[in-house]
């Protein structure tokens, strides 16, 4: 477990009582081990990732759950980018998963959905992209500044987070795959998004795929949410859809996330990030880091406890013992309670 910073602080906790009552009620044991990585530490002693730190996972743990990083003393993030990114890329967990699904109707902001219409899972390819950090200043400060910002596809890459989204959508029973992309403007990048995507959808000729450039495929998420089962994207547009995604399906109190390379040790957490205002208040929403639990579960093949939290979230949203987000009146630590002792049930 590495909480972080701010409402990371808050939620891991919870997610922790949470994920014991479910390994308990089945008679799993669950080690868990407490990382001291953020704002605190960077400031008192420079430490941001360990440079062993991704070898040490990689040997001794099966997962990681994470909380957020991001404190208002560390402006640049320096800290938050190290730990999260480096994780994400030295352990080379490619995939980010991201399931929007709405848990009760009232949480929706689209008008007259149901239920069964919000049920997307954003598939973000997690190692390349934008987000690889090639670039630089030229010129810095001067009025005749150049920055560059790489974006980074590789054929491999691609290959791989399309293969995983489909996979995902055959092993679910789900029909439909809509791979977004920019390959009208990204004549390059996303060019190669397009043949690879021509390539892998041959091999799942039993799956219903599409594609949608991602200005369109946005709007059409608005427009008609039930139109989609799976979406798959590069890493930024992925960033964006996959919030995007959260909002229809209740908002990022209820956004979990896996950052996972298939038998190998992965990443869970909320979408959301550390919220400065609201942390350490015991207000901020737990459910997010319960649902991110639920997935490691899910990974481990752990499916009844996995379900076991999942179902508890459910329930708790419909008999409305939420945060204030969500229109409840609990704290963070109630709620916790409240999806702990429902999991034990
Ligand atoms: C997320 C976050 C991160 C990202 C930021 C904090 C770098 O927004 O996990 O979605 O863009 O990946
Ligand atoms: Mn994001």
């Amino acid at each position: 477990m590495i909480p972080g910073d701010g409402a990371g602080k808050d939620v891991i906790p919870e997610a922790a009582k949470v994920l014991k009552a479910a390994a308990a009620k089945t008679g799993r044991e669950v080690e868990l081990t407490e990382f001291d990585w953020g704002a605190d530490r960077y400031l008192r002693d420079g430490t941001t990732l360990p440079p062993d730190a991704p070898e040490m996972f990689r040997r001794e743990y099966d997962a990681i759950l994470l909380g957020a990083l991001g404190d208002p003393r560390v402006p640049d993030n320096q800290h938050g980018a190290d730990i999260l990114l480096g994780l994400r890329f030295k352990l080379d967990l490619y995939a980010n998963v991201r399931p929007c699904i709405l848990f009760d109707r009232r949480l929706t902001p689209l008008k007259d959905r149901t239920e069964k219409e919000i049920q997307i899972t954003v598939f973000r390819e997690n190692t390349e992209g934008a987000y690889v950090g090639m670039g630089g200043f030229f010129k810095k400060g001067t009025a005749d500044e150049i920055a560059t910002q790489e974006d980074i596809n590789t054929r491999k890459g691609v290959e791989r987070i399309l293969r995983y989204a489909f996979e995902f959508a055959l092993q679910r029973g789900l029909k439909r795959v809509c791979m977004a992309d920019k390959a009208n403007a990204l004549i390059f990048g996303h060019d190669l998004w397009q043949r690879t995507f021509a390539e892998v959808r041959r091999e799942y000729s039993e799956i219903e795929s599409s594609h949608m450039y991602i200005d369109n495929l946005l709007m059409q998420m608005v427009r008609d949410p039930s139109q989609f089962d799976v979406i798959v994207t590069c890493n930024m547009f992925g960033d964006i859809a996959s919030d995007l995604g959260a909002q229809l399906a209740g908002g990022i109190g209820l956004a979990p996330s896996g950052n996972i390379h298939p038998g190998r040790v992965s990443m869970f957490e909320p979408v959301h990030g550390s919220a400065p205002p609201i942390a350490g208040k015991n207000i901020v929403n737990p459910m997010a880091a319960a649902l991110a639990a639920s997935m490691m579960f899910a990974q481990f093949g752990w499916a009844a406890e996995a379900k076991a939290i999942e179902d508890a979230v459910r329930a708790a949203v419909c008999e409305g013992k939420t945060t204030r987000d969500l229109g409840g009146s609990l704290g963070t630590r109630e709620v916790g309670d409240w999806l702990a002792s429902h999991v034990a049930r």
